[in-house]
């Protein structure tokens, strides 16, 4: 099947160009500026992209679909949430396959492959999470990065339910090391939290704000700290998941001027939400953004240090780690955020955003007149595809790259709300932000997915993606 994509302006992490773009076979076969008449005689489908961008579908490397979490389950399915993704512009999604306690990794991961299959309507893989650190599971590493898993999420967070200890964490980070994979981590300081949540509920400080009152800058930048300190002398590359204290982030920066191969990623939410205005507020609203990280005091600067991290390249991706749950009872989910009401530390920890981080960040970002069109390609599609072993596969328009492209309208606007997201979840993080463009078709290898705000793509057409090494490391 031969597609052109005419008269749109291709846009990469590198280039911005006039030129029309030929598919054939699920890739790029050829991009020019002239030959789309020739192309077109050819061709099955013809689509004019005339005034419109024409870029890579954006890859989020950081999901949780039909994760298990605080007592209930993440809402979307992979079914719901890769939809709801495709709508946003994302063709590829990376997500957790988690390793039950006591159990084989390679139980988890044949479990998350299962949930997954034939149920995507975008590619995706998967990363590890390891909740057991011993010389079985050390072992399995390497075995899994033969299967394309090359990166393992640790936790310094959650005692008791996912939380390593720093000779865990130092074991799996040398294990790393040997096999060429990477260690993400969720970087708080899971043990200090707990003495501060706990002493929270006895004062009867119960409302969500508490979640991040109890979790303040220094339990992220400490972790942050010492991570890196172990990840330097265990040898290994570390990336640092969901950061949201701009004292971590110094942490990450001095630590990346000293030549360390150290990585980090930071998701719209945190860029767009803060507890002044979202969290202390009036009833259990707030409970719709707690997650952790948590989101934090606008007046504290982590906004500005973000922004500028992200700008400089010392955060070098806009991930969403989408976790929805419902706010009020749903039928099929039953309680899920209101399960904390009167009590913060049951609330479900995450929040949704598969669907509009592309377009958040283009509004953002672009509109907003922090950085241009290439630097949201380079955030949001190219980096993710390099740091995860994808590119030039996905992350780019590229001749011989697979053809998951995006037509995105400057001239249309429109505004967030639950009734413009088509996940399954009863809100959104970005409810009124009026986005002044609009995704307008999705191509996933070739097949448009996407036409018309309506999903026209085939259930399970996603395709696991078996991933290489982070291609930044030197
Ligand atoms: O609040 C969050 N981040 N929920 C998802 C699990 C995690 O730690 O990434
Ligand atoms: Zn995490
Ligand atoms: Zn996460």
């Amino acid at each position: 099947m031969t597609t052109v994509i005419k008269g749109g302006t291709v846009i990469t992490a590198t280039e911005t160009m006039q030129a029309n773009v030929l598919i054939d076979g699920g890739k790029v076969v050829a991009i020019a500026q002239g030959s789309a008449q020739t192309w077109a005689e050819g061709a099955e489908r013809v689509i004019d992209a005339t005034g419109k961008y024409v870029v890579p579908g954006a890859v989020d490397v950081h999901t949780h679909f039909e994760l298990p979490f605080g007592g209930t389950f993440v809402s979307d399915s992979f079914e719901s949430g890769t939809r709801a993704a495709a709508h946003g512009g994302t063709t590829t999604i990376i997500d957790f396959a988690v390793q039950t306690k006591g159990e084989p990794m390679r139980a988890g991961f044949d479990t998350w492959m299962a949930k997954a299959e034939g149920n995507c309507a975008i590619d995706y893989g998967f990363h590890m999470i390891m909740s057991d650190v011993n010389d079985d599971s050390l072992k399995e590493m390497g075995a899994l990065v033969e299967d394309g898993v090359t990166t393992f999420k640790l936790f310094m967070a959650y005692p008791g339910v996912l939380y390593s200890t720093d000779g865990e964490i130092f074991r799996a980070m040398q294990q790393a090391a040997e096999d060429g994979s990477m260690i993400m981590m969720h970087a708080e300081n899971g043990i200090a939290i707990d003495v501060l949540r706990e002493q929270a509920i006895a004062r009867g400080e119960t409302d969500p704000k508490y979640h991040t009152i109890t979790r303040p800058p220094a339990t992220e930048s400490e972790a942050v700290h010492r991570s890196l300190a172990l990840a330097e002398v265990a040898g290994a590359p570390l990336y640092v998941v969901h950061m949201s204290a701009k004292e971590g982030v110094a942490e990450l920066t001095l630590a990346r001027d000293r030549g360390q191969n150290a990585f980090g990623e930071t998701c719209p939410h945190y860029l767009h939400l803060s507890v002044e205005d979202d969290i202390d507020v009036p009833g259990f609203e707030g409970a719709k953004y707690v997650c952790s990280t948590p989101i934090r005091f606008r007046s504290e600067g982590h906004q500005e240090a973000l922004w500028d991290a992200l700008i400089r390249g010392d955060l070098q991706i806009v991930s969403t780690d989408h976790a929805d749950f419902f706010y009020d009872d749903d039928e099929e989910m039953g309680r899920q955020k209101r399960l904390g009401e009167g009590d913060f530390t049951l609330i479900p920890n995450g929040l949704p955003g598969v669907e509009e981080r592309f377009q958040v960040m283009y509004q953002e970002g672009v509109i907003g007149g922090r950085f241009n069109l290439n630097r949201w390609i380079e955030m949001c599609c190219t980096a993710p595809a390099k740091m995860m072993g994808l590119y030039p596969q996905k992350g780019t328009i590229a001749v011989g790259s697979d053809a998951d492209i995006v037509v995105y309208d400057p001239a249309t606007s429109f505004v967030y709300g639950v009734d413009t997201i088509h996940g399954n979840i009863d809100y959104t993080a970005y409810d009124g932000l009026e986005i002044t463009g609009k995704v307008d078709t999705v191509l996933s290898r070739g097949n448009v997915i996407v036409e018309n705000d309506t999903y026209i793509g085939t259930k399970g057409h996603g395709q696991y993606l078996k991933r290489g090494m982070n291609q930044y490391l030197v």
